[in-house]
């Protein structure tokens, strides 16, 4: 079986659901189930004995410790974060806490299990890091995409979280000889994705004839890709990738930040329209966010090479189940939209 952090998160349980519809080996799922975190996601696995969730801390050794004795994985898939750049800004102590901190008791727990294995049992085991493109920094207009070769220079307490959780996992590969893989991916969507990230919120706002918060001139790109094609492309890395190596994984789709919300309007225009109008007259340019990156683009050459990864899904055919998810789904939103949830927004766009 396989143990997953994070896995009631929107990338975590999109890779559980999408692990279990192509394998039958089991996983067992520690999440805290922090605000991100979402049981509802995992619904339709409800009595399925192949996912055993259980609820915790990554930050806890001795329940991790015990969640290795107990189920022997050989393999761990590490999604577990807080991952939101905006709280990141208002917050960062969190970031440290389980995205250093929790890195480090996961690595530390998984080189204990390990040592204690046989050598084939050594040399089949696993420790995938599920990383993000936003450690390399910020590229200008010309700059070529990120390579996994490209230097570290992460400019929010997101990114820098992420960078020395990056950090950790190699030093424990060339340290202690775990094996260890990483992958650095670009911003994904899809189903289950929480309404505090760009096109959820988007589409969340437009159907309740909110603005539409723009940060900035809106010129900001980022280099999108579907959720599900993240999900095969650790599978890939998982089966294929070679120990101590970083993978970077991307959907070849540069967008600036204003056309993915005219895209959105456009979809909505079609599939709901709304008597008011366009949904486009809710666009709302707003302050920026402090730091922002202007621009990250995936140079995803290495892991096609190698692995043979590419991702199934175009932007339009991504944006599109998105919209369309969403729309089928509206009570998923609604029950997310919480107390807890409505404070951050406060916190967020109030002073803006
Ligand atoms: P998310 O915020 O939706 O989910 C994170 C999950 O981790 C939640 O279920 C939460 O309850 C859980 N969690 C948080 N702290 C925990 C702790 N201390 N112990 C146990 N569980 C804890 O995040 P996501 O967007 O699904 O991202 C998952 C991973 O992928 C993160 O490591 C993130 O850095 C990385 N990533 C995300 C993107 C993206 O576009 N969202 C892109 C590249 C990489
Ligand atoms: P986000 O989804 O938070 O992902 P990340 O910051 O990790 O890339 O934001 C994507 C882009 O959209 C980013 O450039 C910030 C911008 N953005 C807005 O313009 N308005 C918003 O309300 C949000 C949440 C993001």
């Amino acid at each position: 079986m396989i143990l997953v952090t994070g896995g009631a998160g929107f990338i975590g349980a999109n890779f559980v659901l999408d692990w279990l519809s192509v394998s039958d080996e089991p996983v067992v799922n520690l999440d805290a189930l922090t605000y991100a975190g979402n049981l509802e996601n995992l619904a339709s696995l409800k009595g399925d004995p192949r996912h055993i969730f259980v609820q915790g801390d990554i930050c806890d050794r001795e329940l991790v410790d015990r969640l290795f004795a107990e189920h022997q994985p050989r393999a761990i898939v590490h999604f577990a974060a807080e991952s939101h750049v905006d709280r990141s800004i208002h917050g960062p102590g969190d970031f440290v806490r389980t995205n250093v901190t929790g890195t480090f008791t996961l690595l530390e727990a998984a080189r204990g299990h390990w040592m204690s294995l046989d050598e084939a049992g050594k040399a089949a085991f696993r420790f995938h890091h599920v990383s993000t493109d936003e450690v390399y920094g910020s590229l200008g207009p010309n700059d070529p995409a990120f390579s996994e070769t490209k230097t570290y220079e992460p400019n929010s307490p997101y990114s820098a979280s992420k960078a020395a959780s990056d950090h950790l996992v190699r030093a424990w590969h060339h340290t202690y000889g775990l094996p260890v893989t990483t992958s650095n991916c670009s911003n994904n969507y899809g189903p289950y994705h929480f309404p505090e990230k760009l096109i959820p919120l988007m589409i969340a706002n437009a159907l309740a004839g909110k603005p539409l918060p723009v940060y900035g001139d809106g010129q900001q790109i980022r280099d999108w890709l579907y959720v599900t094609d993240h999900c095969s492309a650790i599978r890939a890395v998982l089966a294929q990738g070679t120990p101590g190596e970083v993978y970077n994984v991307g959907g070849w789709n540069e967008k600036p930040n204003i056309e993915i919300v005219h895209t959105l309007c456009a979809l909505l225009d079609e599939l709901k329209p709304d008597p008011a109008g366009s949904y486009t007259r809710l666009i709302t340019y707003v302050t920026d966010r402090p730091g922002h990156d202007r621009r990250y683009a995936i140079d995803a050459r290495k892991i096609e090479r190698e692995l043979g990864w590419r991702p199934a899904e175009t932007f339009e055919t991504g944006i599109r189940k998105t919209v369309q998810w969403y729309l089928a789904n509206q009570e998923w939103v609604a029950h997310i939209l919480s107390g807890a949830y409505r404070d951050w927004v406060e916190t967020n766009y109030a002073a803006r």
